[in-house]
């Protein structure tokens, strides 16, 4: 596409070298010689610790920065030659800077200021930030968040002092409130009560009455321990009814409680 005397125009990864376009060398290499009326661009790779990262025309690759620790400064990911090598800061510090090139030590969040995690973890600036609307911090700390005031509604108080960004929410006991709480605790407790009156009069019901039973119709009812006592009882008809039906069902238990109640 060339013509003489005009600008020419190359391609994105082209570039113009003597009226003639060139093909940039590719990320990870460093032009060796440029092209002419024979020969294409020659590229090489880029030394170790070095990097190049588009499409260039440049005799030399970068290197590598090196993540200094007396800054402060490790290792977060091994640059290649397509990429530098990334650092950041050690724990329980931050940048100084946007270039990041030294850290500070993080200094203990002042009252009214808490630990925030994630700004600890971006390491862009300082970890603490001013405790918001609804929290508090009344200590210097290095890992205390803000804390949110205390709710007295929920612990059935009534709030004496409004919380602060440095001082919780001060409750005191007020008699309303607490006769809000007391009167479904107690509804509670009566209910569970009157459950349970419920259940024990259901339950034990049936064995009182068996009970009852056997004392009736003991002396029928145990023939073989003491025969002489059949004789003695004069209600055959009446201890028939009350021997057969749900008695007959407890055997062992009327034996057991009649022997019981001999002794
Ligand atoms: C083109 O460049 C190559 C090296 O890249 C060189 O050997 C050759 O002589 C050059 N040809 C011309 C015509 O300049
Ligand atoms: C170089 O490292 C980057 C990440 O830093 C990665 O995406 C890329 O694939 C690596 N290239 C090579 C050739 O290893
Ligand atoms: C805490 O509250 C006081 C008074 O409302 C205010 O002057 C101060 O700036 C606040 N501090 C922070 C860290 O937000
Ligand atoms: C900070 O507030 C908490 C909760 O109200 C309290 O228990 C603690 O004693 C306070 N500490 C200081 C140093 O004031």
């Amino acid at each position: 596409c060339w013509e003489p005397g005009d600008a020419i125009r190359c391609f994105d990864k082209q570039y113009e070298h003597k009226g003639k376009c060139c093909n940039r060398c590719q990320p990870g290499e460093k032009l060796v010689s440029e092209c002419n009326g024979t020969e294409d661009s020659v590229c090489t790779r880029c030394e170790s610790g070095h990097y190049q990262q588009s499409w260039t025309k440049e005799r030399h690759c970068a290197p590598h920065d090196i993540c200094d620790n007396n800054a402060g400064l490790i290792l977060k990911m091994q640059g290649n030659t397509t990429h530098n090598t990334v650092c950041k800061c050690q724990a329980g510090m931050h940048c100084s800077d946007a270039s990041c090139q030294t850290c500070l030590e993080n200094q203990p969040c002042q009252r009214g200021f808490g630990f925030a995690a994630a700004k600890a973890e971006a390491q862009m600036s300082s970890p603490c930030e001013p405790c918001a609307e609804g929290t508090f911090s009344n200590v210097s700390s290095k890992t205390e968040p803000c804390h949110p005031w205390t709710s007295c509604e929920e612990k059935g108080l009534v709030m004496k002092a409004k919380g602060t960004n440095t001082s919780d929410a001060i409750c005191e006991a007020g008699g309303r409130s607490s006769l809000s709480v007391l009167i479904p605790i107690t509804a509670a407790i009566v209910t569970c009560l009157v459950g349970l009156c419920i259940y024990c009069l259901v339950h034990t019901d049936p064995r009182r009455r068996v009970q009852k039973q056997i004392e009736a119709g003991k002396p029928r009812e145990d023939p073989e321990h003491h025969p002489q006592e059949v004789g003695e009882d004069g209600l055959p008809v009446q201890e028939t009814l009350l021997g057969r039906q749900p008695v007959a069902q407890e055997d062992g238990k009327e034996s057991r409680i009649a022997e019981q109640e001999k002794l």
